[in-house]
């Protein structure tokens, strides 16, 4: 009903909007007074966490993307290796599994059963398993040796949003207090970083505010039939999930594509007036990065794509090679896919609409997938 959507047309805009408050409560009660993270709710023991010697990220669709993110940051800040893998794909390679191995599984809905096999598979092998859910007593948590949930609030749409930003937040978490107990990752940097997330709320809000623009722009592209997605570092998983969210609720042909690869292939695609959408990764810390991916945006504009930037504020770089440039605060490296994630949900959700297709239920789609 319309009161359950909060005055919100779709269920969907009203999850985009819960996004800073999602984002927040995630956070809340997790860090203490000194700034140091409290998560005695991950009931593995901390010998188990010192002593693992990998991590293994399963997970489907968009919780993947997230897997995909958390890997930078779990490498970043613990050096432990880590591996993110499609759980339908997971189980069936005969994947190396031991004692040793902290397996984490996320998923919004602790239903999924892709997911879910992997686990038990992971288990099997002896693995730990923690799992990042949304939903409170769901089977994917019961069945792991740890819980650390989202605090998202239910999510009705069928496409995810505030699910996927709570991921990473707990993510990061997470990554920092394996820092923590291993000491790769002393008191000081993680209160750096703390500091950094309680931000991205107020970051996100922010984003919100200026989407009219990005609504504008998805409306003139409803006629459109592919639009391709670039990013780099992590950026690229940003770009992916612009791409996911654009298939299922627009039914577009959509593809993300990792910046660096393009002159390994998909350059090939890009033609006048074709739409691509570019995740532009900060020019401070990492500008080699930031530089190379500028070139890629004079490249593909040369070839006659349409390029629609997301950039951080201030990054003046971008200016002359961006047919439509989409403002993202600046942030940390690692976080900026928090921000950046914004203005594709809005994009995909304001294509849907154009195109009149059923935003909160996409044709041939289930919220959760509860067959292999
Ligand atoms: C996201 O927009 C999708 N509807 C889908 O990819 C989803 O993320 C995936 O099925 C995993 O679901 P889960 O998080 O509930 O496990």
């Amino acid at each position: 009903s319309a009161a359950e959507k909060g005055g919100y047309d779709y269920f969907m805009l009203k999850e985009i909007a819960e996004q800073p408050k999602a984002v927040a409560d995630t956070l809340l009660g997790r860090i203490d007074a000194s700034g140091a993270l409290t998560l005695d709710e991950v009931r593995i023991p901390q010998s188990v966490l010192r002593e693992a010697d990998k991590v293994v990220i399963v997970a489907c669709g968009t919780a993947f993307h997230a897997g995909l993110i958390a890997k930078y940051a779990i490498e970043h800040w613990t050096r432990i290796p880590c591996e993110v893998e499609l759980a339908s794909e997971f189980r069936y390679r005969d994947p190396i599994l031991d004692q040793q191995t902290l397996v984490i599984a996320i998923s919004q809905s602790g239903e999924t059963m892709d997911t879910l096999m992997a686990l038990r598979h992971a288990r099997e092998q002896g693995a730990k398993v923690l799992a990042i859910c949304n939903t409170n007593g769901s089977t994917i948590p019961r069945e792991s040796d740890a819980v650390l949930y989202t605090h998202a609030g239910p999510e009705v749409a069928v496409a995810s949003t505030k699910a996927f930003l709570t991921q990473l937040v707990a993510c990061y978490l997470l990554a920092l207090y394996l820092g923590q107990v291993r000491g790769t990752k002393w008191a000081d940097e993680i209160r750096a970083v703390v500091r950094d997330l309680a931000q991205i709320s107020g970051q996100v809000d922010r984003v919100l505010e200026t989407m009219g623009p990005v609504r504008e722009l998805a409306r003139s592209l409803a006629d459109k039939n592919t639009v391709l997605f670039l990013g780099r570092h992590v950026g690229y998983p940003v770009a992916l999930e612009g791409a996911l969210k654009l298939k299922e609720l627009a039914y577009m042909h959509a593809e993300g594509f990792a910046a660096g690869e393009l002159k390994h292939g998909p350059i090939a695609l890009i033609e006048e007036d074709l739409p691509v959408v570019v995740v532009v990764p900060s020019p401070r810390g990492r500008s080699v990065l930031h530089d190379k991916i500028v070139s890629n945006i004079q490249e593909i504009r040369a070839r006659g794509a349409r390029t629609i930037v997301i950039a951080e504020e201030g990054d003046e770089a971008v200016v002359p090679y961006a047919d439509h440039l989409v403002r993202i605060p600046a942030t940390p490296v690692l976080l900026q896919p928090m921000v950046a994630t914004v203005p594709l949900q809005v994009f995909a959700c304001e294509l849907a609409t154009a195109r009149g297709n059923e935003v909160d239920q996409p044709r041939n789609l289930a919220k959760s997938v509860t067959v292999e």
